[in-house]
């Protein structure tokens, strides 16, 4: 179970982010060049925000199956980078990061012209792509190293 979720989780992130590249890069090509904001764009807005929330209830599964959260004490936790990182700091910022998103991807839809729409996803996916870089274990981080393919087992 822990381990399913793990490369789920693991590789989840790379679904999260290639989304956000194409309805970022959809949504900055719209707003620049004064584009209407098809169906195409809307499922992009939506599939990405979905695709955030799975990734979201995977990593909360996480965090109630992982052997490195049992046992989680922030009083202790302070003394362990490691498990601060993924008992708090990881946490937080993603739970931030996929709420500034789906914030973004719902105000994007009651907007009511395509320049605003596209200028509103753009503006708040980047927000939200930002925090999720910022806060990914990447094999060359200093807070915690994880690899950037996981395989199952
Ligand atoms: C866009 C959102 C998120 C992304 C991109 C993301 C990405 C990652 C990555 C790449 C790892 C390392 C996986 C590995 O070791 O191969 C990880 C680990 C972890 N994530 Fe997330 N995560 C996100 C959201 C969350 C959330 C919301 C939670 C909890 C509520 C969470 C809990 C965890 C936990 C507990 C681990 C460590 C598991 C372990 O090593 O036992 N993640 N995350």
């Amino acid at each position: 179970m822990y381990s399913t979720l793990l490369f789920l989780h693991s590789l989840g992130r790379w679904a999260v982010l290639c989304g956000l590249l194409y309805g970022m890069g959809r949504a900055y090509r719209g707003w620049r060049g004064h584009l209407p904001f098809t169906t195409h764009d809307n499922t992009t807005r939506h599939t990405v925000a979905t695709v955030a929330h799975v990734q979201l209830m995977l990593g909360y599964a996480l965090y109630i199956t992982s052997p490195l959260l049992r046992d989680f004490h922030l009083r202790d936790a302070v003394h362990e980078p490691g498990t601060l990182f993924f008992g708090l700091q990881h946490v937080a910022a993603m739970t931030v990061a996929i709420i500034v998103l789906t914030v973004g991807s719902a105000l994007a839809k009651r907007q009511s012209t395509s320049p605003t729409k596209f200028r509103t996803m753009a503006l708040w996916f980047t927000a939200a792509l930002l925090l999720i870089l910022l806060a990914i274990p990447w094999p060359f981080s200093p807070l915690a190293s994880r690899p950037y393919f996981r395989l199952p087992h």
